[in-house]
């Protein structure tokens, strides 16, 4: 089971798409706070432990049609789509390739760009490290840097959360992952055509993904920005009630489109 119902409903589904090196279980918090009676899935990505033993070629075109499979095996032609970081890497692949699935789209805490040559190669290492060494080390300081400042020195309970998921990981799947976000390219020219709604969320003290990108992305697609108080990279879980709102504005807008 890659696609976990949150909440059944009417209307649009809400689709999440999680990141990296995390699974469906980040979305818990913002889901518990959506208002409305709308679906509320969310997907387990290529590289989570589901998928160890049967992965492909390491893509986020990969994670895209997987997405799509899920979707149609669950009976959803159309959702508004959540990708967070590697997850809106995700959204934005599925927005080009299954273009009919994709009624509206939240990037959150996330960008369009490829990476630097020098982020790739470093994704290539980590990916060589967590492999080799059959371990899960090599992202483990991540539960400390993808929070913000905020949250590093007032909850550290939140951070230990997020090191658990980290270590509920695969070193296959990390390595997985981190490949197939080296191979990305850059799809901003996917958003800047997309014709539905988009939000753009970000918190104030990303430092990942910064709030002066996220600017710019949102100016690609005319998007609504929503910028989240005392959140860093992780603003689904750092304040999950502000992005719950933010994602329940957006499939209000898209329910209001025409199909
Ligand atoms: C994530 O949160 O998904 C990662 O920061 C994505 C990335 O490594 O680019």
């Amino acid at each position: 089971m890659t696609l976990h119902v949150f909440r059944e409903g009417e209307g649009v589904p809400l689709v999440l798409l999680h990141g990296f090196p995390l699974d469906h279980r980040m979305w818990l918090a913002v889901a518990a706070g959506l208002p409305g009676d709308h679906p509320v899935l969310a997907m387990d990505l290529p590289g989570t432990p589901g998928y160890a033993d049967d992965l492909p070629e390491p893509s986020i075109e990969a994670s895209a049609d997987a997405v799509a499979t899920a979707m149609a095996e669950a009976g959803i032609g159309r959702a508004v789509v959540a990708g967070m970081s590697m997850g809106g890497y995700v959204a934005l692949a599925l927005t080009e390739r299954h273009p009919d699935l994709v009624a509206a789209l939240a990037l959150v805490d996330t960008k369009s760009t490829a990476d630097a040559p020098e982020a790739r190669a470093n994704r290539l290492r980590i990916a060589d490290e967590a492999e080799r060494g059959d371990t899960v080390a090599p992202v483990r300081p991540m539960s400390g840097t993808l929070v913000g400042a905020t949250t590093r020195a007032t909850r550290p309970a939140v951070g230990a959360q997020i090191a658990e998921w980290i270590e509920d990981q695969v070193p296959a799947g990390i390595a997985w992952s981190q490949r197939a976000m080296a191979a990305r390219p850059d799809r901003g020219d996917v958003l800047a055509r997309f014709t539905g709604p988009v939000t753009v969320v970000v918190g104030d003290e990303d430092e990942l993904t910064p709030p002066a990108g996220a600017e710019q992305l949102a100016a690609l697609a005319h998007a609504r920005l929503v910028v989240v108080p005392h959140a860093g990279h992780m603003a689904a879980i750092e304040q999950p009630d502000d992005v719950a709102a933010a994602l329940a504005d957006l499939v209000q807008r898209a329910e209001s489109q025409p199909s």
